[in-house]
């Protein structure tokens, strides 16, 4: 069967990552994670690619004189390993209108919030001082307005009246892990459709 060579790109502690490895085990999901690149040697996820077997990169940010250097090695290795489709899971770098077009309707993000609303950080912060009855998460594709391009998945979960923003927050996660490994089915279905 025909998978969608897919790389997740992270920054962190990579729970939905590994919510994108666990689903990708399965013999008929369509996309294989083929690599885990983080932009920090510190992001907490790569123990558990290594761990499971996945290639894992640290391209630092830190170690390039420009943001276009930095997407330039990091485009280097991806096409190196063969990737075809990109997951962003927590990867804390904003990536330059010229990169995104170079994975053209192959690059998602999870954000945890209902796009449109709250773009950028906070989100559940800024949920709960709105007072907003209803939050959540989206699986959008990337493009260059930050947070903006076309809503793929969404979940939503209730604002309870005592939520602080770390409760929202597993509660939104919990849904995130969800939606994330079926934003990632959709896409490569759609993909493999074009490039059989
Ligand atoms: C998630 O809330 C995701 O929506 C946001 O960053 C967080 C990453 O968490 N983009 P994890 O690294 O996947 O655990």
């Amino acid at each position: 069967m025909r998978k969608l060579r897919t790389a997740i790109l992270i920054s962190g502690r990579g729970s939905n990552m590994m919510a994108l490895v666990e689903a990708a085990r399965a013999a008929e999901y369509p996309a294989e994670i083929v690599c885990v690149v983080a932009n920090t040697a510190d992001a907490k996820g790569l123990e558990f690619a290594a761990a499971n077997g996945i290639a894992t990169m640290v391209i630092d940010h830190k170690a390039f004189p420009s943001r276009e250097a930095f997407e330039k090695a990091l485009d280097a290795y991806l096409r190196s390993m063969n990737v075809e489709a990109m997951a962003l899971a927590g990867f804390m770098r904003v990536l330059t209108a010229g990169f995104i077009a170079g994975w053209d309707g192959r690059l998602i993000n999870i954000h945890p919030s209902l796009l449109p609303a709250y773009k950028g950080l906070h989100t559940h912060e800024r949920a709960i001082a709105d007072g907003a009855k209803v939050h959540g998460c989206s699986v959008h594709l990337v493009t260059p307005e930050l947070d903006g391009g076309p809503v793929l998945l969404q979940a939503e979960v209730p604002v309870l009246p005592e939520d602080t923003a770390d409760v929202l927050a597993a509660r939104v996660l919990t849904e995130e892990h969800r939606i994330y490994p079926q934003a990632l089915a959709l896409l490569s279905h759609r993909i493999i459709a074009e490039t059989p």
